[in-house]
């Protein structure tokens, strides 16, 4: 006899990408910023690390509120922070959704989705997306109309694109929320703020999240957040942690959050980095989807993705090799390929230099 909730007892649980802990790997398999934190983040947590850690942290973040609420123009109380935005969507799930209700999401895009309303107990159905990764409307608009959340991935992983506004307006659930998940936001070619949180009709119906684990550089340290109308902050605050965010992880976000200037460099030679790295996929054979955030997605005519990624690895060159089932104009149902982070010009020029060896 098992005590383990059957909802948990038949679900694999996601999988995150692999964290090799031996040196020498050239790592572009997690979407990781290969470049460091501003300096500020390290001076401010060891000064909080020097300061009080026998107290318990702001139960909610309020000066890193104040800070992003300066940055996308809207008052503290739109604010949540959260140890990674993974916890914010956790968060949400659980808010929002008892089981009988409905998660959706685009498919292919960020698996943990269905995790999450899995381990909730709620149901969830995937909307598949064209072969040119755009919306299909017949088939997402039944789907939207009975969505109690609906994530939405923008730019979508694994495939990089973004969708445009026209879009987003017409995903909101009737009834239910919108998760905009920004991650891979500032990457974009024109980053998006929050304006859809602005919109007078469907602005109470959508939920932004962010991460710092990217464009920041902070996937080490667990931070996030979202911004969403009051009366969802405020719900959500009742159902997560009561000390979600450590005095560290508070310190290291309000720091990184401040300097602007480094984030935004950073991404400005990831974009530079990724335009590089597209044409040099294509000029080797490869499909590449234009991208919009801090991976490519390539595919090969000889579909033998599996492969490629195996011997990269045996170099010690880390990628990430996805496939997702279920997808009928794919070959055998099966759409797989290869997302590949953007790192720096030399790990991208030794991946380029070792792809070219084996394709
Ligand atoms: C689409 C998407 N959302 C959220 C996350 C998780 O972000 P965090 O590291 O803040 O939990 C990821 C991480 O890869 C992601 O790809």
């Amino acid at each position: 006899m098992s005590f383990i909730r059957p909802d948990i007892d038949r679900i694999d649980g996601y999988v995150p990408g692999e964290q090799p802990q031996d040196s020498g790997w050239t790592k572009l398999n997690t979407n990781e910023n290969p470049y460091p934190p501003s300096p500020r983040v390290a001076e401010a947590i060891t000064r909080a690390a020097n300061g009080r850690l026998n107290v318990y942290p702001d139960p909610l973040g309020t000066q890193v509120r104040k800070q992003i609420a300066e940055l996308f123009h809207v008052d503290p109380d739109w604010v949540i922070p959260a140890n990674g935005s993974d916890e914010n969507l956790t968060i949400i799930t659980r808010t929002f959704c008892d089981a009988t209700d409905l998660v959706a999401y685009p498919y292919p895009s960020y698996i943990l989705y269905e995790s999450l309303a899995d381990i909730q107990g709620a149901k969830h159905e995937r909307i598949l997306l064209n072969p040119d990764w755009s919306w299909n409307w017949r088939v997402a608009e039944p789907i939207i109309q009975r969505a109690k959340v609906l994530f939405v991935p923008n730019p979508n992983s694994p495939s990089g694109n973004r969708w445009p506004p026209i879009d987003i307006v017409k995903l909101v659930p009737p009834n239910g929320v919108l998760v905009l998940d920004g991650a891979y936001a500032d990457f974009a070619d024109e980053p998006s703020k929050a304006e859809f949180l602005s919109h007078e009709r469907l602005g109470r119906r959508i939920i932004v999240t962010r991460t710092l684990s990217k464009s920041y550089s902070l996937a080490g340290i667990r931070s996030g957040f979202a911004i969403a109308h009051p009366d969802l902050i405020t719900a959500m605050r009742k159902v997560k942690d009561s000390y979600n965010c450590d005095s560290l992880t508070l310190a290291g976000t309000l720091a990184a959050l401040q300097d602007q200037d480094w984030m935004l460099a950073n991404v400005a030679r990831i974009q530079a980095t990724r335009a590089r790295l597209t044409t040099a996929l294509q000029q080797l054979g490869f499909e590449v989807v234009p991208s919009q955030a801090n991976f490519v997605w390539a595919t090969r005519a000889t579909r033998n993705h599996k492969e490629i990624y195996e011997s990269l690895k045996s170099q010690k060159i880390l990628v990430r090799y996805m496939r997702f089932p279920d997808v009928p104009f794919a070959p055998n149902g099966l759409l797989d390929g290869l997302r590949i982070t953007v790192g720096t010009d030399a790990e991208i020029d030794r991946f380029l230099e070792v792809l070219k060896a084996l394709v």
